[in-house]
């Protein structure tokens, strides 16, 4: 601090804003939407019912659910011409890149979604994502397979129809199989928010200056694309791949993420607020037993998974600095189980997260939250003379 400034790399102390959509404890290891416990809502609710909670403030009648899906399906038409640049991007674009530029282009096709000031015009804005975004990620995993881009169905679910777009193919019928979307409902409620973690975060900040929603999120898909954040779900499966191809050695792992000298971190390990456990760590290593078991799955990454926790909660480096499963570490083995190629998982995790974004958007817009600009203590040089090229 010099007094009047202080200093919190990270924001580790810092807070933000208020905000009544999510809770986190940290210590006691709880996570609430809108004040619903995170166990309830993976076990007993379905995405787009928890989207409309934590993006309006309480679970929908059946009446507001049918009505919202209504209006979704009405908007879930992508112009023809967002094609012509998802065919300008190289095959091996990584998905995150690709959706981040086509959710920002989404803007010049709907105009009207930059200017919201009345409640209405932001519901509009915000049933137009909630449409289109579930297309550009079946196009985005449908252009690295090579197979025509496509639609689905209105008479589907919100999640059955993530499914049928991303896995059709042309020439057969996709049968939805309940277990896969039971799986994709969970892993999806369990991502659908996080209060200020790094990407809502960014969509906030981006959203303070009034720039338009899908500009916000194309920031935020951006910041989650990191591997210190979303990006991790996918950094753990080449973490345990690597591992597997090195004959299950986990040790050689683990003295990699202590050396100090060694960039490698632990993917999948830590968290900036859970320092007791990872609520959706927990709910997610369960699931993947089940989903796996269900689908008679055998994949030897799981056990080198499970081998690799036991590890890291014994040694005493990752006890002292309290590190533990994260949303990440097991939830890349129920999407490879699911048939999801490794590059889309951090798609997944931002298809769960757009809810909780535009939640937090529209409260930051609702409160009008001033435009966020933050201060610094300067340390460069004091006032000193131009001097012409020549002289230098
Ligand atoms: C997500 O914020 C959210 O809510 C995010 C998220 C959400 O839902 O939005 O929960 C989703 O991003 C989960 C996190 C996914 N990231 C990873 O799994 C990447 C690996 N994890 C780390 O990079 C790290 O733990 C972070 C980024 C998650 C948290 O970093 P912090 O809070 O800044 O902690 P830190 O870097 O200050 O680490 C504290 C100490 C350091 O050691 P010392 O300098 O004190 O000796 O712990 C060490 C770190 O070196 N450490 C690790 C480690 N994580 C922290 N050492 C080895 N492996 C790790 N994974």
């Amino acid at each position: 601090t010099n007094g009047v400034i202080t200093i919190d790399p990270g924001y580790k102390n810092t807070g933000a804003c208020t905000s009544g959509i999510t809770f986190l404890d940290g210590e006691k290891g709880i996570l609430r939407y809108r004040g619903y416990a995170i166990e309830d809502l993976a076990e007993k609710a379905d995405f787009l019912e928890v989207a409309y909670a934590l993006i309006f403030g309480n679970l929908p009648t059946e009446e507001q659910l049918a009505k919202f899906h209504e209006d979704i399906k009405e908007n879930a038409i992508v112009d023809e011409e967002v094609k012509k640049i998802l065919e300008a991007f190289p095959k091996n674009a990584h998905p995150m890149g690709v959706l981040s530029s086509l959710t920002s282009a989404l803007t010049a096709f709907n105009p009207s979604s930059v200017n919201v000031d009345s409640e209405e015009e932001m519901y509009n804005a915000i049933v137009k994502i909630m449409g289109k975004f579930p297309v550009l990620v079946a196009w985005t995993m449908r252009k690295k397979k090579g197979f025509p881009l496509n639609y689905g169905s209105k008479k589907l679910g919100y999640v059955e129809n993530v499914l049928q777009m991303m896995f059709e193919k042309p020439h057969e019928d996709y049968e939805i199989n309940p277990i896969v979307k039971d799986a994709l409902d969970k892993l999806l409620i369990l991502h659908a928010d996080h209060e200020q973690n790094c990407s809502t975060s960014t969509v906030r900040i981006v959203g303070s200056s009034h720039a338009g929603l899908f500009a916000s999120l194309s920031a935020g898909i951006s910041a989650l694309w990191g591997p210190l954040h979303g990006g991790a779900n996918q950094a753990v499966l080449e973490m345990l791949e690597a591992i597997k191809e090195d004959g299950g050695d986990t040790k050689k792992y683990m003295a990699k993420a202590k050396d100090k000298s060694d960039p490698f971190r632990l993917m999948g390990f830590g968290h900036r607020v859970y320092k007791n456990f990872d609520p959706r760590a927990r709910i997610i290593k369960k699931a993947a037993d089940e989903v796996l078991g269900d689908l008679g799955v055998e994949d030897p990454i799981l056990d080198i998974a499970k081998g690799l926790e036991k590890e890291a909660l014994e040694d005493q480096y990752f006890v002292d600095r309290k590190l533990y499963p994260n949303v990440d570490f097991y939830s890349g083995i129920i999407y490879r189980a699911m048939g999801i190629p490794i590059e889309m998982f951090t798609v997944m995790f931002a298809l769960g997260r757009l809810p909780g974004w535009i939640a937090q958007w529209r409260e930051m817009r609702l409160n009008k939250e001033p435009i966020g600009r933050p201060r610094q203590i300067y340390t460069g040089e004091n006032l000193r003379d131009f001097k012409n090229i020549s002289d230098r």
